[in-house]
């Protein structure tokens, strides 16, 4: 259990995400007091140099190369997966086993199956669990979520999710190794589907609710790309542009979008709900802000407005500054930490937890899915699969 020094991190993973979680725990007490904190125990990654410097440089204890080790110690409460998709089932499982907390990036797996596997692993050990779907403590976002909780939006009709980018259009860019282990299939599973969609399935889960069926399509624009490990000109399995029609069980539409072809986005995520009463809509290039139209009130000066989410009573943001001062992206990592911590305290769920992340991985499988069949397909319901799998 978490000492008087906090929650006990063992981090693997020294890339993009390890630096984002070990900011956030280093933040998450001095803005969030009444959460315990963390410890840094150790930091794992492959290349023992790179390990020891990351460790130096953000305050871990110690630095290991084989995770096994963080795993065995008996110091440890939390292993926080940040590795690519091809070894996150192992990790969580042998964590699991050995009776850790679990964090795991998303998406959980490389494929269904796999996503299974990790949460029988972490439900049957009975310990608690997250997947770093972090959009979701974007304040702006969390304050859609409440409004659409308290009935401002009504029925929710229609909504329209996009993850844009642009940083793979060069042929010459390799497959594999460590900067672009991204288009390998064999560690990455999906392509944009799993990697930037799952953000978007994430959200509309969380905003509008279960996905019934999807009806999809991919397209891989660059076939062959040379392999960074091996050198040799290799096929593209993946998929490089990704879009798909949802039909909820709640009888709402969505569209979704996801590329890494779209000339001059580097990051652009959008969203926009349609109810009876009223829409929202957010853009990650501007997140502090949230759109808004509400039908109520006087025709004549009804419109949409901008609401700059940093004021005290806005989710998360009487734990920063003064009113009108925004926050952004690396502090979604600080708040998602904070109700781990929190739900850790008081014995609720705050945060997307493995079947949260599963319910995300239904989604993707079937859009890959529906691509390949040129039909539309059921979503698995993932509840009795995952109760199915426990049973065997
Ligand atoms: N939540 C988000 O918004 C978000 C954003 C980016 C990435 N991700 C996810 O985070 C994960 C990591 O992505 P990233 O961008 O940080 O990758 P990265 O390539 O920047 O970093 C990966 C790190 O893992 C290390 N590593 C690889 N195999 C290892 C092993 N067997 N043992 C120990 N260390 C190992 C690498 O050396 C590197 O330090 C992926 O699953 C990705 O999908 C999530």
């Amino acid at each position: 259990m978490p000492t008087d020094r906090g929650l006990r991190v063992g981090l693997v993973g020294a890339g993009f995400m390890g630096r984002t979680h070990s900011n956030a725990y280093h933040q998450v007490s001095r803005f969030f007091p009444q959460e315990r904190g963390a410890d840094l125990v150790a930091v794992c990654s492959r290349d023992g140099a790179k390990a020891q410097d990351f460790a130096t440089q953000w305050g871990y204890g110690g630095h290991e190369t084989d995770w096994r080790k963080l795993v065995a110690r008996d110091d440890i409460d939390l292993i926080d997966i940040a590795t690519p998709n091809d070894t996150h089932a192992e990790i969580a499982e042998a964590a699991a086993k050995a009776g850790k907390m679990v964090a795991c990036e998303k998406p959980l797996g490389r494929s269904l199956a796999e996503s299974r596997r990790m949460t029988v692993a972490v439900e049957r050990a009975d310990v608690a669990n997250m997947v770093w779907y972090n959009y979701r403590r974007v304040p702006a976002l969390a304050l859609a979520k409440q409004m659409i909780d308290e009935g401002r939006l009504g029925r929710i009709f229609h909504s329209r999710f996009k993850f844009l980018q642009d940083w793979t259009i060069s042929a010459d860019l390799p497959q594999g190794g460590a900067g672009t282990w991204r288009l390998d299939a064999a560690v990455a599973g999906s392509g944009v589907t799993g990697d930037l969609l799952a953000h978007c399935i994430d959200a509309a889960l969380w905003l509008v609710g279960p996905v019934a069926e999807v009806s999809g399509t991919t397209e891989v624009f660059v076939p062959e790309r040379v392999h960074a490990l091996t050198g040799k000109r290799e096929p593209i399995t993946l998929d490089d542009a990704s879009l798909f029609l949802a039909r909820f069980a709640n009888g709402s539409l969505a569209t979704f979008e996801a590329t890494r072809f779209a000339r001059g986005h580097k990051a652009l995520f959008t969203l926009e709900l349609n109810g009876e009463k009223g829409s929202v809509a957010w853009d990650l290039h501007d997140l502090h802000r949230l759109q808004f139209f509400s039908y109520d009130g006087d025709g004549a000066t009804r419109g949409w407005r901008s609401i700059h989410v940093t004021d005290g009573d806005h989710p998360y943001m009487k734990a920063w500054w003064v009113p009108g001062l925004q926050i952004g992206y690396e502090h979604t990592f600080v708040h998602q930490v904070a109700d781990f911590m929190s739900g850790l305290r008081t014995g609720t769920k705050t945060v997307p937890d493995f079947a949260d992340g599963l319910a995300v991985d239904a989604v993707v499988d079937a859009v890959l899915k529906s691509a390949r069949s040129r039909s539309w397909e059921t979503v698995e319901n993932i509840e009795q699969a995952a109760r199915l799998e426990g049973a065997a």
